[in-house]
């Protein structure tokens, strides 16, 4: 369904005016760059849900296995590129007096395009974190023969990612809370608006008195009390937007 222009030039005209913009995204915004989104298709690897191995218990039970599926969803983000509506986030970014963008995606493909303010609430498939010193760094290239090893003390490195039942980093959590908070205009772009506290950033930028536009594909459950709801491709949709604003 194509968006109605009426309502893009709506959206633009408020994005125009806003001194403080907030993004919050999700896999939606990745998956015209090739990136698998994690509901409404397929979801299945080796017979196992990604609820059953992105938790501590998991990782508890099976190391490897859990590392064989990140070592895999690795190799499906790594050759992806940003898309038009990566891009489309730099530009506006490059205008806006006060952005923040905040994304629940681990693909790294936000910085990737050039995204400056970017907050990774659910971490990134590119980090780990020892389990044994705490460190967290950026470590591309494992090897998996084994569950590895953290380089400073030889601890068992977990994936740089959120788990199901874990809590977000506060400090990034009150960035992205703060931002929501303070924003003219948020844009809510590819999101299944299901996870929460991601999720409930939209709600807060709503009742702090921030204009809420929405970009996907279809119907989420903020689509009921947005002010505008794209409905198109984000790809498509964001370039026009940011461009005609
Ligand atoms: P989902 O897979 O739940 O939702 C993707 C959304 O993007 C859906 O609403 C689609 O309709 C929409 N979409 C797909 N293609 C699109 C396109 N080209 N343009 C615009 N919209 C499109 O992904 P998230 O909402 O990001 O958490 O999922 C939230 C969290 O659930 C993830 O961060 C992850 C997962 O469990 C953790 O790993 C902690």
């Amino acid at each position: 369904m194509e968006p109605q222009p009426s309502q893009i030039q709506r959206a633009a005209e408020r994005l125009a005016v806003a001194d403080a913009v907030a993004v919050l995204t999700g896999a939606g915004i990745s998956a015209e760059s090739g990136v698998p989104t994690f509901r409404g298709q397929g979801g299945l690897w080796e017979n196992h849900r990604p609820e059953e191995l992105a938790t501590p218990a998991a990782f508890a039970r099976d190391p490897a296995l859990v590392w064989r599926w990140y070592h895999w969803r690795r190799g499906l983000i790594a050759d992806c590129r940003p898309n038009p509506a990566h891009a489309a986030l730099v530009d506006l970014e490059a205008r806006a007096h006060n952005f923040t963008l905040i994304t629940q995606n681990v693909d790294g493909l936000h910085p990737l395009a050039g995204s400056g303010n970017c907050l990774e609430v659910h971490g990134s498939i590119w980090a780990v974190q020892c389990m044994a010193c705490g460190r967290r760094y950026e470590e591309r290239s494992l090897d998996l023969a084994a569950p590895p090893a953290c380089k400073w003390c030889g601890g068992l490195l977990r994936p740089g990612v959120v788990w199901f039942g874990e809590s977000l980093d506060p400090v990034v959590l009150g960035r992205a809370v703060e931002a929501a908070s303070s924003c003219q205009v948020m844009l809510v772009v590819g999101t299944s608006a299901v996870v929460h506290p991601a999720a409930g950033l939209a709600m807060t930028a709503k009742e702090a008195g921030a204009f809420v536009v929405e970009i996907n594909l279809e119907p989420t459950p903020n689509s009921a009390w947005v002010d505008v709801s794209l409905m198109g491709k984000a790809g498509e949709v964001l370039p026009g937007l940011v461009g005609g604003s």
